[in-house]
């Protein structure tokens, strides 16, 4: 232990995350994490998991966690931001460094020598800046200019950083990378001294200075746990500072890929070199078995990249069978076709491949045999037999039926455990309808590709394929290298029963892969192999539709590229359902092998830990803090979509994980949002409160979706014995993310206590304690934006968001700092069942301090009177008004403060929608809507002025007629004459905001009001 540092010290310190937190530039880090793709640290072990929290969010949780509050909050801030990485001088690090050439270019110094040594000596004048290529040698060439030797490193980094202060922080990390990709002893160099000197602490490493403050807080190193572990995001980071870290999950899937992370991604360098030669040598063994049976290469010098397959029926007015293809595309680059030559001796098919058809062919081709009449409507086969044009439903074919007892079902066959091939009197047949070729090019370093039909050979490497499967398949499945599972019927799974009669986890497969993950299942033995051997099933299956799509496009048939033309088979969780297709890719072994021999790059973890496969309700070990981010909400169904993984590991799973229960609990998983979800989460929170300290603290981690969340999460926190102490918004998602819905989602922390004490209060006292709170609350925050104004330039440390967060949690930290309100005890009350459409008491409390919460967000230049009586749309646009003249454009403000102000249906308000660059309606974008019948702006003072506006900005070329638009006012604002008060404040309220936005509605404005404050009366 070292000397400087006392245990305890801080034990009852509050930590820096019950006082401020950057949200804002947390955000932005978010953001370019988020951006990097599969290049983030662990979605290398599988990016089938959806909903990863972001590592630099989860360091930036245990970081706030342990660092203490000092009374500077400002230099605390300083120093959580160097820890971060995020300061000034660790960011120069991070964009690259900035030469001297270009320092003396842009910055002044009054003489250059005292910094730099320049050669040829004395070429350069003294005093910058200016142009290196101005002072050339008579030779031509231009000045050699380094530091001189003595200029401390921590000088340098903050004189380059005066280089790069006219960019914005989002500008800046833009360009550099994220603190977790440069070394971290180079970044951190400059910071220890100024670290130790405000913590009172002796460290030179992340890990030391995590050790201390544990120390000074808790008497020892840290203990995190998260309980709800998933891929492992928030324990990685965990161990990788330098905590010891208790790491649990239902799912043992979740459990392994956050062993995956821990041991492998987070393994020593010779640990992965190991690894990557067990991986090597697994992969040359199966790929010895596939090159003697000859079953993926043409005998002409060309290997299979993918098989593509396409479901067949029997056509019932026809006979004829057809083959499904939603479309005859095989490559949109290469110009390739499939073209159905009709066989009517057979009643069938034959399907030639064609490359290098015209733009016309390709174009045709993209309407196949499967078509649907829109968006929501059944699909129908089509083909045309002589001329006449036959379609039949897809639900007629499957025979869907729906039962006078309501129960629904079809004729589809269901499969028996043995089954991995269509029976010959199926529904649903399957067929190989194309090959995708590749070989080396002659001569070159790079290969090339070629589509073609399937011909006889073709069939009899299908027929080998199968054949050697059906003599293993029995034997394979006892010895567990085969699933044998049953396909539990859920939600997400139900339909592989309903609509292709899957009724076994391996039925998911074809042939060609139930060989290639049986041959290497066998293999795989220990834990490390495991985690890869499920990382490529994300890769196998047919629920990997095929796609192709051209080069630079960003779309293409379901492909999604940015790069060169691509034709391959996508990905089974490309979202986060297990989606069929009646078109598959399937990708040769080599294909799948090679993403089994990934190369990793090692990033260390140093804390112990360990992993635990508990149900977070029953954990029996206890921890210091606990970060968690519990399935809320959750739109994914972990607890299905994960057997299929599961269905493969169960039997003989790799010693590491043979304790774990290789099942996925789906009664014991938390999920939903109602009265089960809610119990659920109770007794995980109180479970976890019983095994944390006095002093032990919790962050929860959830996305801000539905309106309930906030008496959601107080009834938990009340019920486990917690109480709320702080809460930030940290925007999540990026933006390509929700290209569909354009929805940006944001996470909250919401930091937690244990709940000391009983103590009791009424709510006419609450009313008032949470009012200080809350007004307390803004106005620190405000405080601090103003004292880190030269940290931060023209960027706010705090925006409207994280005001209104805050807000929220000092109202929520007075509420839940009680057991008993009003004779109640909280506890019971929180866990009371709710009766549908009924308010109960904690809701109540909740409704009222959220309101006092946003109450607390009146904009400057309205009054706190009139702010009373505008209605929640009124409110919303003008608090939005407000931020956008401040530049603020990100659509997650506007849903956030809508939710907030209660604004039923704010879109209609929207301009633009777009997620960094969301706007209001103009007056003149308003015209004459939204002014009646069930628009929330119908007759409200502010639609009426807007509409007034519009008015006035037409007629201002002419002389404005004032009487109509005046009269036109007083028809439009019911009660006119005693809102005229109102006109004026909100109108000057207006023209002050618009000024910069929409000059011209602003003089609008500002004629509007004094054409009210001087109208005559009577
Ligand atoms: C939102 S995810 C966690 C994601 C994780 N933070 C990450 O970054 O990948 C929620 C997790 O809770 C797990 N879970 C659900 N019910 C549970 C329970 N009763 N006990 C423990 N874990 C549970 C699910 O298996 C899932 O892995």
């Amino acid at each position: 232990m070292i000397n400087s540092v006392v245990p305890f010290s801080h034990k009852d310190t509050p930590a820096l995350i019950e006082k401020l937190l950057p949200a804002q530039r947390l955000s932005i880090e978010v953001f370019k994490e988020r951006k990097a793709g599969p290049g983030q640290t662990l979605t290398v072990l599988g990016s089938y998991w959806k909903g990863r929290k972001p590592l630099i969010m989860n360091k930036a949780c245990i970081l706030g966690a342990l660092l203490p509050v000092t009374d500077d909050l400002k230099r605390d801030l300083e120093i959580f931001e160097m820890l971060m990485a995020m300061d000034a001088e660790s960011l120069v690090v991070r964009a690259g460094r900035v030469k001297p050439a270009k320092i003396v270019e842009k910055i002044s110094f009054h003489n250059i020598y005292e910094f730099f040594i320049v050669e040829p000596e004395g070429l350069l004048p003294e005093e910058s800046p200016f142009r290196l290529d101005d002072y050339p040698t008579e030779g031509g060439k231009l000045a050699r200019i380094r530091w001189r030797d003595e200029i401390p490193e921590k000088e340098r980094r903050q004189i380059e950083a005066n280089v790069l202060s006219d960019l914005s922080y989002k500008e800046l990390v833009d360009k550099a990378l994220r603190p977790e990709a440069c070394d971290f002893e180079e970044l951190h160099s400059h910071i220890w001294d100024e670290v130790n000197a405000h913590l009172g602490t002796d460290a030179s490493s992340m890990p030391q200075i995590i050790e201390q403050l544990g120390i000074m807080r808790f008497g020892h190193n840290p203990r995190i746990a998260d309980t709800f572990s998933g891929s492992g995001q928030i324990p990685f980071e965990a161990a990788r500072l330098g905590c010891d870290v208790s790491a649990s999950d239902l799912s043992p899937v979740a459990c392994m890929l956050t062993w995956g992370g821990l041991a492998v991604v987070g393994g020593t360098p010779d640990m992965i070199s190991s690894l990557q030669a067990e991986q090597s040598r697994i992969v040359e063994e199966v790929k010895a078995e596939i090159r003697r049976l000859k079953i993926d290469i043409d005998g002409n010098g060309w290997e299979a990249k993918s098989f593509i397959y396409c479901f067949e029926v029997r056509c019932p007015q026809t006979g004829w069978l057809v083959p499904l293809l939603a479309s005859r595309v095989l490559s949109l680059g290469r110009s390739v076709i499939a073209e159905l030559k009709p066989d009517p001796a057979n009643k069938r098919y034959d399907i030639v491949v064609r490359s290098g058809v015209t733009p016309e062919e390709l174009h045709a081709a993209t309407a196949g045999t499967l078509r649907s009449d829109g968006r929501g409507q059944d699909p129908y086969v089509h083909h045309v037999v002589d001329g006449t044009e036959y379609r039949t439903k897809i639900s007629t074919l499957r025979g869907d039926y729906r039962s006078v007892d309501k129960s629904t079902g079809n004729g589809l066959r269901l499969w028996g455990k043995t089954d991995f091939m269509p029976q010959p009197d199926d529904i649903f047949q399957e067929r190989l309808y194309a090959v995708q070729w590749m070989r080396r090019k002659p001569g070159s370093a790079r290969d090339e590709f070629e589509i073609r039909s399937v011909g006889a050979d073709d069939l009899k490497r299908e027929q080998i394929a199968e054949d050697y499967l059906k003599e293993h398949f029995q034997d394979w499945q006892e010895k567990g290298w085969l699933p044998e599972m049953v396909i539990e019927k859920g939600v997400e799974t139900e339909r592989l029963y309903r609509e292709r009669g899957w009724t076994h986890w391996h039925h998911l497969f074809p042939p060609r892969h139930l060989l290639l993950l049986g041959l290497l299942r066998q293999k795989v033995t220990t834990a490390s192999s495991a985690v890869m051997f499920s990382r490529i099933l994300d890769y196998t299956s047919k629920l990997c539709q095929w796609t192709t799509s051209r080069a630079g496009s960003t779309g293409g048939e379901g492909g999604k590229r940015t790069g060169g033309a691509s034709d391959n088979p996508s990905h089974v969780f490309y979202n986060q359902a297990l989606n069929v297709f009646f078109n598959y890719g399937c990708r040769s072994s080599s294909q799948v092998l090679d993403l089994f021999e990934k190369n990793l790059k090692p990033s260390p973890v140093t804390g112990k830990w360990a992993v635990l496969n508990q149900c977070s309700y029953e954990i029996d070990f206890s921890n210091d803090i606990y970060i968690t981010d519990p399935p809320y909400g959750d739109a994914v169904k972990y607890e299905e979509i994960l057997e299929f993984f599961i269905a493969w590991m169960r039997k003989n799973p790799p010693p590491e994980f043979a304790g774990w229960t290789w099942d996925s609990r789906r009664a014991l998983a938390i999920k939903g949002e109602d009265e089960d979800f809610r119990r659920g989460m109770v007794a995980a929170y109180k479970r976890m409160a019983e095994q944390m300290p006095d002093n032990g603290l919790q962050i929860i981690m959830f996305t801000h979706q539905s309106g309930n969340i906030w008496a959601d999460m107080a009834n938990i926190v009340w019920a486990a014995g917690l109480q709320v102490t702080a809460a930030w918004y940290i925007v999540t998602e990026t933006e390509s993310a929700h290209r569909e819905g354009s929805y940006v989602k944001g996470t909250v922390l919401l930091v937690l206590r244990k709940r000391d004490g009983s103590h009791r209060t009424s709510r006419t006292d609450l009313a008032w304690e949470i009012q200080e709170e809350v007004e307390k609350q803004v106005q620190t925050l405000t405080g601090l934006n103003q004292k880190t104004r030269d940290m931060y330039r023209d960027e706010n440390l705090f925006s409207d968001a994280d005001l209104q967060m805050a807000g929220y949690a000092a109202a929520l930290r007075v509420l839940t700092m009680y057991a008993v309100i009003d004779g109640q005890d909280m506890a019971t009350e929180a866990v009371r069942p709710r009766v549908k459409g009924q308010k109960t008491f904690v809701d109540e409390l909740i409704g009222f301090a959220v309101g006092v919460a946003n109450q607390a967000l009146v904009p400057p230049g309205i009054s706190k009177g009139q702010w009373d009586k505008l209605q929640p749309v009124e409110r919303f646009y003008l608090k939005m008004l407000e931020m956008e003249a401040k530049g603020a454009k990100s659509l997650d403000n506007y849903q956030n403060f809508a939710k907030a102000f209660k604004v039923k249906n704010f879109k209609v308000l929207m301009a633009s929608e777009k997620a960094n660059s969301a706007r209001l309606k103009s007056a003149s974008e308003f015209g004459k809507n939204e002014m009646t019948g069930d628009a929330e702006s119908a007759n409200t003072a502010l639609r009426s002025i807007l509409y007034a506006l519009m008015e006035l900005e037409k007629e201002l070329e002419k002389e404005v007629d004032s009487d109509e638009v005046l009269a036109h006012l007083s028809y439009n604002l019911p009660n006119y004459f005693n809102q005229r008060d109102t006109v004026v404040e909100v109108s000057n309220f207006l023209a002050k905001h618009l000024d910069a936005l929409r000059p011209a509605e602003a003089s609008a404005a500002r004629v509007l009001s004094t054409l009210v404050q001087n109208q005559k009366w009577g």
